[in-house]
C-alpha cells in the first residue's frame, strides 16, 4: 500500500480522544482530504459537532463509513471492539487495511472477528500526537505486509515518532508511551510545585520543570548517550545534584516508575476483556 496517500479514501471509527487526535492531525498536515475521509463516533449529537469541526462527515453508522474507504482506523475502546468489527465485516474486503489502536486487543481478534485476510496493524500512538511530538509503536498482523507497515508509519510519523515492534511488545509500548505521558505530567507538576515551595512563582515554576524535561529529553534523543551517564555530567562531586539525588533514591523514585510501568503493561493485557 506504501506512503503515497493521494486519493486515498480513510475511515475513523471512533473519533474520541486519540481518534479525534489523529484526524485532526492527519487532515491539517494535508496528507488526508475532506473529500476523502469520514468518521464515527457513538452519539448523534457528538457526531454533528464533529462534522462541524473538521469539516468532515461524521455518522454513527460504521458499516457505512468502512464502505469504499482504503484505510480504516479502529479508534473504539478495546471492549467495543469486537461489535464494531462485526458491524464492518460485510463491507470489509482484503484490498483495505485496518489500522487499530486499541489497547489489550490482538490483531489475532480482529482477523478472526473479520473471518477473511484482511491485512491488520495494531499501533499504540500516545496524547502528545496533538502537537506532532507523539510516540507511537506498530506491529503488523498475519495478513499484512512491509507496505501496509509503511502505510501505518508513514501516517503516525506525522504526529510524531514511529518504532516497529513485534505483538507481543505492545502491552509493553502500552504502559510505557502510552501511559508515559500521565507519569511525566505527575513529574512536571511535582517539580513546579517543589519549584513554588523554595520561592519561585508558578508560572516560572512550570516553565523550568517542563523546559528542563524537554532538554533532557532531547538530549538523549540526539546523543543517544545512557541517561546515567548523561545523569552522571551534572552531579559534580559534594554539589547540590547529588543531594536532590540522594532524596530521589530515598523516595524510591526509580522502583516507582519501574512498577508503574509494569503494573500499566499487565493492565494493558486485560483490558480488552472488560
Ligand atoms: N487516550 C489515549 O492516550 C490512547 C492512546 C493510545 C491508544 N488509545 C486507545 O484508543 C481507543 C480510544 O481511546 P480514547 O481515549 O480515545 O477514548 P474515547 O475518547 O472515549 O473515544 C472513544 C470514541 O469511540 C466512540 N464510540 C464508542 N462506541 C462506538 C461505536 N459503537 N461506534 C463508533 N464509535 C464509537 C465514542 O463516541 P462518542 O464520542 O459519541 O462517545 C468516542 O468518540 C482505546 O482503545 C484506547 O486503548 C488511547
Amino acid at each position: 500500500m506504501g506512503s503515497n496517500f493521494a486519493g486515498k479514501r480513510v475511515a475513523v471509527l471512533g473519533a474520541g480522544k486519540i481518534g479525534g487526535i489523529l484526524l485532526k492531525a492527519l487532515l491539517e498536515k494535508g496528507l488526508l482530504s475532506p473529500q476523502a475521509t469520514v468518521a464515527t463516533v457513538q452519539h448523534e449529537e457528538r457526531a454533528r459537532a464533529l462534522a462541524q469541526k473538521l469539516n468532515v462527515p461524521v455518522s454513527t453508522d460504521n458499516a457505512a463509513a468502512v464502505r469504499g474507504a482504503d484505510i480504516i482506523f479502529v479508534c473504539v475502546k478495546p471492549q467495543v471492539v469486537q461489535e464494531v468489527i462485526e458491524q464492518i465485516r460485510p463491507n470489509v474486503s482484503k484490498k483495505q487495511l485496518i489500522i487499530s489502536v486499541a489497547a489489550s486487543v490482538p490483531t489475532s481478534q480482529i482477523e478472526k472477528a473479520l473471518g477473511s485476510e484482511v491485512p491488520v496493524v495494531r499501533a499504540m500512538p500516545n496524547t502528545p500526537c496533538v502537537l506532532g511530538c507523539g510516540m507511537t509503536g506498530v506491529c503488523k498482523g498475519k495478513f499484512a505486509d512491509a507496505s501496509h507497515l509503511e502505510t501505518a508509519c508513514a501516517l503516525f510519523n506525522v504526529v510524531g515518532k514511529t518504532v516497529v515492534v513485534d505483538e507481543k511488545h505492545m502491552d509493553a509500548v502500552t504502559g510505557l508511551s502510552a501511559s508515559g505521558p500521565a507519569y511525566i505530567y505527575i513529574i512536571l507538576e511535582s517539580l513546579a510545585e517543589a519549584g513554588v515551595k523554595v520561592g519561585l512563582p508558578r508560572d516560572i515554576a512550570t516553565l523550568l520543570a517542563a523546559q528542563t524535561a524537554l532538554g533532557a529529553a532531547t538530549v538523549v534523543l540526539e546523543t543517544g548517550d545512557h541517561p546515567a551517564l548523561l545523569k552522571d555530567a551534572v552531579t559534580t562531586p559534594a554539589g547540590c545534584t547529588i543531594d536532590g539525588i540522594l532524596e530521589l533514591e530515598e523516595g524510591k523514585l526509580r522502583v516507582t516508575l519501574i512498577k508503574a510501568v509494569v503494573k500499566a503493561a499487565q493492565r494493558a493485557k486485560e483490558l480488552a476483556n472488560g
